[in-house]
């Protein structure tokens, strides 16, 4: 069937197709010039010292782990309400992860307290996760880190753009970690930032994003070097200048999106608290800073199936998805870390249905879904009393 309403659609134009046309005619397709002047805007643009492209955000999370020397024998504590990168990013050092649980309902972020609980003597890092582009409470988890001596990692795929007392998400921590995947606010199909402003982190991570080589094949191919030493073992995480080009150009229709998302928002909200919808609850209603607005999660009301509502959704040719299926509940996850019980995370992960959210989407198209949602959520409480009754 036809989506009338897809869950999230690029804002891609002529702007977009120049820019990778260019980069074609240049004839140099590998990090180069262009990646360089996307790490420049980025850096200036979230006020960092450091900004290192890769080809995805997984690459940005594992070498931020390991530039802070995370490794065997070491703790990160981490959410389980997160896309599972953010975890096997950890486990690729072959540290181990510990699950915090959520704060509730209203805030789907990481809890400090339950941060604090998942400390012992072997814990070396926190990632956190801006669920949704929504800040997490960096000044609380930032002391916590500092009593413990523990390094932070922002794992902020969902908040290029968003801020929190005036200083960008991402650069709260040691080390902030992007994604500019297809459905993320700045896309550039894959990609990825790392942001520090640590000169060391920086550094260890530029050696680890080429193989550990000590020269470019950028700074070889404008005569600045003529060979090179490997002193580590890397990777190729590089970008390629046709995605630094669509990056900039996103990068630059950034905060404009952000700010559509934040209204597109705001309509869903108000739209939500109408009688046909009672029972449903929407997180970060109190919102702390200037979110990114990436993902519009609501909470079906307890008791609710979300499949037949979601089906519902899909008849109506609108798409849902679910943000996210924890990760301690995943057969690799639940065979490497039997019995966790993260209670808040459990019931919130299983009542909650994300709804469309993109900047080209119209006011119309959020009463379209909301049409929609009302009519689903009346055939989802019928089929939970059908179930009842029987
Ligand atoms: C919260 C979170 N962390 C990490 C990632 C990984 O980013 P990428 O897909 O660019 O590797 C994503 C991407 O979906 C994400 O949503």
């Amino acid at each position: 069937m036809d989506l009338r309403i897809p869950l999230s659609d690029l804002d891609y134009g002529p702007e977009e197709e120049n820019a990778a046309l260019d980069v074609i005619r240049s004839r140099w397709l590998t990090m180069g010039s262009v990646t360089q002047e996307l790490e420049r805007a980025f850096s200036d643009f979230v006020g960092v010292k450091h900004a290192l492209a890769v080809s995805n955000g997984t690459q940005a999370l594992h070498l931020a782990c390991l530039a802070l020397g995370i490794g065997p024998g070491d703790e990160v504590i981490v959410p389980s309400l997160t896309f599972v990168a953010t975890a096997n990013a950890v486990l690729y050092t072959n540290a181990e992860v510990r699950f915090a649980d959520i704060i509730g309902s209203f805030d789907l972020n990481v809890s400090p307290d339950d941060i604090e609980r998942q400390i012992t003597p072997r814990t070396k890092a926190i990632v956190v996760v801006h669920y949704g582009g929504y800040p997490c409470r960096m000044s609380e988890i930032m002391k916590i880190a500092r009593r413990h001596h523990l390094a932070v990692i922002e794992d902020a795929a969902h908040a290029p753009g968003a801020f929190l007392e005036g200083r960008a998400l991402g650069t709260w921590g040691d080390v902030g970690c992007f994604s500019f995947f297809s459905n993320k606010n700045l896309a550039t199909g894959e990609g990825g930032m790392l942001v520090t402003n640590r000169e060391e982190i920086a550094e260890k991570a530029r050696v680890l994003r080429s193989h550990g080589m000590t020269t470019l094949t950028w700074d070889r191919h404008r005569g600045h070097a003529y060979t090179y030493d490997v002193v580590a073992l890397g990777y190729n995480y590089r970008i390629d200048e046709i995605r630094s080009a669509l990056g900039l150009v996103q990068l630059q229709k950034l905060p404009e999106n952000n700010a559509r998302r934040k209204h597109l928002t705001d309509l869903y909200r108000k739209g939500l608290r109408d009688v046909r919808f009672s029972g449903i609850e929407v997180p970060f209603g109190d919102v702390e800073g200037d979110p990114a607005y990436h993902i519009l999660p609501i909470l079906l009301p307890e008791g609710v199936e979300r499949q037949p509502f979601m089906d519902s959704m899909r008849k109506s040719g609108i798409q849902t998805s679910i943000h996210y299926p924890p990760i301690h509940h995943f057969s690799y996850y639940r065979q490497r870390y039997p019995g966790i019980s993260l209670p808040i995370t459990e019931s919130i992960a299983s009542r909650e249905v994300t709804l469309p959210l993109y900047p080209m989407m119209t006011d119309a198209d959020v009463d379209c879904v909301l049409t929609a949602a009302a009519g689903a959520l009346a055939i989802a409480r019928s089929s939970e009393s059908s179930r009842s009754a029987a």
